[in-house]
């Protein structure tokens, strides 16, 4: 039956329609979902580190009550991947146990420190604006629960996304040593929340199968493209300076020109060698050593109230 199973796959593709976990799908097709969805994933969960370090240091409560929402808000995200992962017979724990060993990826953005409090603005302006550019078209994508983590991630993260502008906003409006923190924070952010899109088109090995098959909808260039368009304007009105000499309006293409950022560092960075990767994964691992207690808690309890449900 495999032949007529394929047709429905192709056709349920060719209709635009949802793949859902029941249906038949290609190996190829299951194992390029897993290996994206855990990458973002484990970024969502990754991600918290970085901004997790200035929620001790934040300049008020209200900062500090935001911070901690929004930090937890990235939890909750890695949830919903998890568990979009899971339906395609791929268990939290098996991706848990490949990211703390370095056998998953996570996003190259969260492997850069976080050295000043404008950093957290910052990542919410440029990350998770980059993000939103790069999710917006996934809540199109062809597999039904990955599509509708999505919806609701990207809900979040434009919430996410105007906090940081707004405290960004917030520090430009004061002083000179304010200003000059967010300008110093945007020049270290920008290129690698340019990476954050993939390498360029050209040397991406996955875009063109997975835009065959509905995964992504975009490839890694246009979204690039697109992050830029969206984001020098708010640069100006903010008032800094995006570190980028060739940035320039190119109006027969009615886009930006813009450089291109270090592939070189992004190739080093995603091979485990960037400023922050030891580190991530080493604070990640002992996160989940220290919560074993729990989980065996909780099997321990499951089991007996199964046990109590056949009595
Ligand atoms: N950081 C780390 N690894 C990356 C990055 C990056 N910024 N960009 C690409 N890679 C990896 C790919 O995972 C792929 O790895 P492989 O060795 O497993 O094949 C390899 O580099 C080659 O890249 P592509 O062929 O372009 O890979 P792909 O088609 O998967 O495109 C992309 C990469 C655009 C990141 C895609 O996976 C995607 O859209 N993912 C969902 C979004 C996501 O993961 N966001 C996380 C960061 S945002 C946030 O969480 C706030």
């Amino acid at each position: 039956a495999e032949p007529e199973l394929a047709e429905h796959f192709e056709a349920t593709l060719r209709r635009n329609d949802r793949i859902e976990p029941r249906d038949w799908m290609p190996e190829a097709y299951r194992a390029t979902l897993v290996r994206q969805i855990a990458q973002h994933a484990h970024s969502e969960v990754i991600g918290m580190q970085p901004e997790g370090n200035w929620v001790t240091r934040a300049p008020s409560l209200r900062r500090k009550a935001v911070l901690l929402a929004k930090v937890q808000d990235e939890a909750g995200h890695g949830l919903y991947l998890y568990s979009a992962c899971e339906t395609l017979g791929t268990s939290r724990r098996e991706l848990t146990e490949k990211l703390i060993s370095g056998r998953q990826k996570y996003s190259s953005i969260f492997n850069y420190p976080t050295l000043s409090y404008a950093d957290v603005g910052t990542i919410g302006w440029l990350v998770d604006g980059a993000a939103i550019c790069n999710q917006v078209p996934l809540c199109r994508t062809s597999f039904g629960p990955y599509g509708r983590a999505m919806i609701r991630i990207c809900k979040e993260e434009s919430f996410h996304q105007r906090q940081g502008y707004e405290l960004l906003m917030t520090m430009m409006r004061g002083t000179d040593e304010q200003r000059a923190m967010v300008q110093e924070s945007v020049d270290r952010f920008w290129w690698p929340a340019l990476m954050m899109f993939g390498p360029p088109d050209a040397d991406s090995p996955n875009t063109e199968r997975s835009m065959a098959w509905g995964i992504k909808r975009n490839t890694n260039d246009e979204l690039r493209q697109k992050f830029v368009d969206m984001t020098v304007p708010q640069a100006r009105a903010l008032g800094v300076t995006l570190p980028d000499p060739e940035l320039r309006w190119d109006e027969q293409r009615q886009a930006h020109h813009f450089g291109q950022p270090d592939w070189a560092e992004f190739k080093q960075v995603v091979s485990g060698n960037g400023p922050c990767n030891a580190q991530r994964v080493a604070h990640r691992k002992r996160a989940h050593d220290e919560g074993a207690w729990v989980r065996e808690a909780a099997t321990a309890f499951a089991a007996k109230q199964a046990a109590a449900a056949e009595e």
